[in-house]
């Protein structure tokens, strides 16, 4: 499994190798498949300005790296954006959150001119939810928010002892419908009290590497 992850790290940083400028700034993405690639785009980093990182442990990996972390607010423009997700539809739309970061995730992606997806094969599916949706909340709502899902025909589970970047509580949730992932994407953030959802269908990846 790490070396697919290795494997479609190394493809993505190839892929940017020539397409690097002094001043582009990077979008960098949470979990062990963007680890990889923040370890393959090291050396490569005196080739780009820097980037900006969708989660705390993203950007200390990054500072470990050399490479310059900035603020999404002080950044006009990010060229690409690379990430992992836990699954992937046959029309590029994914499942995302699994480490809990989808929020700022979805929020440099649609930053990006170019949003890069780099998944090892196991990710790819035919049809969105077997994996859980990860669906972050404000803590004082999940109660409620859990009831609601209830009733969209959705099973949520509250990820025990897992606080988000942004101080926010995450609920797992099994057996809805995702056959219309942008109509369910929608539908989960309009209740009060989501953050967001890990449904990754209405700006979705330009570009998904798959590790051969
Ligand atoms: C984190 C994510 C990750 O991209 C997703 O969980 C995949 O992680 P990994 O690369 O470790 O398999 O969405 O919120």
């Amino acid at each position: 499994m790490s070396g697919s992850k290795i494997n479609v790290a190394k493809q993505a940083a190839s892929f940017l190798e020539k397409k690097l400028t002094a001043d582009m700034i990077l979008g960098i993405g949470t979990g062990s498949t963007v680890n990889f690639f923040i370890e393959e785009i090291k050396p490569y980093s005196h080739l780009f300005k820097g980037a900006v990182s969708s989660s705390e442990r993203s950007s200390a990996l990054l500072k470990e790296a050399g490479i310059s972390v900035f603020e999404l607010n002080d950044i006009n423009e990010i060229a690409f954006y690379i990430d992992g997700a836990d699954e992937v539809s046959e029309d590029k739309s994914l499942i995302k959150g699994g480490g809990g970061a989808h929020t700022r995730e979805k929020i440099v992606a649609s930053a990006s001119n170019h949003f890069i997806c780099i998944v090892d094969d196991s990710k790819l599916v035919k049809k969105l939810g077997a994996f859980p949706l990860p669906i972050e909340v404000i803590p004082e709502s999940r109660s409620l928010v859990s009831r609601k899902i209830i009733s969209l025909g959705g099973t949520p589970l509250y990820r025990q002892a897992f606080i988000t970047d942004q101080g926010n509580q995450i609920i797992d949730v099994s057996d809805l419908d995702l056959r219309n992932p942008v109509e369910m994407e929608i539908k989960l953030n309009s209740i009060a009290g989501v953050v967001d959802n890990g449904i990754f269908a209405i700006n979705k990846p330009l570009t998904v590497l798959v590790s051969e």
